[in-house]
């Protein structure tokens, strides 16, 4: 068996040694394409392999379909918005995430963001503490709750919206239960993002909920760039000079939002939320692990497409 690790933004080398270590230890052969620049390095790569572990490197349908011996695609990581799913299940490839596995990193960024923002982007002027603040996490998933488990140690008041999680989990970490976004927009003045983007979600952070916002309000994303309404935000932060925006993904806009806001918005040049040796380490290995037991024993306990 072939298994690829396609990787745009690469793993730490320590990681990429233990993945290797899983593959061959199976007798599989382990490929490394890390650092790519062109999509053909990557048709080339894919179209010998019978597994790929990717991190948000894009899997269309132009190269499902290259990849004529693939058997089984692994996100290292949470979301796989970048897998085209529909051609993957047309072409019999299952794909899989590694949930939980990266969420303690992106929840100290989200947490650090904080800090950095309050902190007026270490200017040097005088700034604010998260000590008694609201924090509203919007999704309840892997990552939120490690945002929770954080920002309680920071002192803040945490709040939750996720209709597709059980209010006894919430309940069960001290964290106030919200029953609606806008709900947890109006109370809450920092609001952290943790949600997929999907259909749903795409563009569903708008100028209405954002304006719910108390004074000073902090909108800090480790999410997905696509979550937001861009020309909304920007209307939003025209309109209103309290509120900040932190991201760990560039928006569309970023030049824009940099000459406009610059004291008011941060984006991380590359994102970087779950680029710790740990989390690559844990991701990067458990896609591994994964991958060979799906081709031993058929185990598919992390697909994604059904
Ligand atoms: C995820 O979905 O797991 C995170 O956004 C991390 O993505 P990355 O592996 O591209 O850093």
């Amino acid at each position: 068996m072939n298994v690829l690790i396609a990787t745009d933004k690469p793993f730490a080398a320590e990681a990429v040694n233990s993945i290797r270590e899983v593959i061959e230890n199976a007798g599989f052969q382990c490929l490394l394409l890390e650092n790519y620049k062109e999509k053909s390095q990557l048709l080339e790569a894919v179209s010998d392999a019978n597994a790929i572990i990717i991190r948000s490197d894009i899997i269309d349908a132009e190269v499902l379909n290259v990849a004529k011996n693939l058997k089984i695609v692994v996100r290292a990581g949470a979301g796989y918005d970048n897998v085209d799913l529909n051609t993957a299940t047309a072409n019999n490839v299952c794909v899989m995430n590694t949930p939980g596995q990266n969420s303690n990193a992106v929840a100290e960024l989200a947490l650090g963001m904080m800090v950095y923002a309050m902190r007026n982007f270490y200017d040097g002027s005088s700034g604010s503490e998260l000590s008694g603040k609201k924090l509203g996490i919007h999704a309840y998933g892997n990552v939120g709750r490690n945002v929770a488990r954080i920002a309680k140690g920071f002192g803040m008041e945490v709040y939750a919206f996720d209709p597709y999680c059980p209010g006894e989990i919430m309940e069960k970490d001290d964290v106030k239960q919200v029953n609606s976004a806008e709900e947890l927009y109006s109370d809450c003045q920092f609001i952290s993002l943790h949600i997929p983007a999907t259909a749903e979600t795409k563009n569903s952070i708008n100028y209405t909920l954002l304006n719910k916002m108390p004074k000073k309000a902090l909108l800090i994303n480790t999410a997905r760039k696509e979550v937001i309404n861009e020309p909304e935000l920007v209307k939003l932060m025209e309109e209103r000079t309290d509120f900040k925006y932190v991201t760990d993904i560039m928006p569309s806009n970023h030049e824009e939002m940099s000459s406009k806001f610059g004291k008011r918005y941060y984006s991380t040049p590359k994102k970087i939320g779950a680029q710790t040796a740990e989390a690559n380490n844990n991701a990067g290995i458990a896609a591994a692990r994964q991958i060979v037991d799906f081709f031993k024993t058929g185990n598919q306990k992390f697909r994604v497409n059904k």
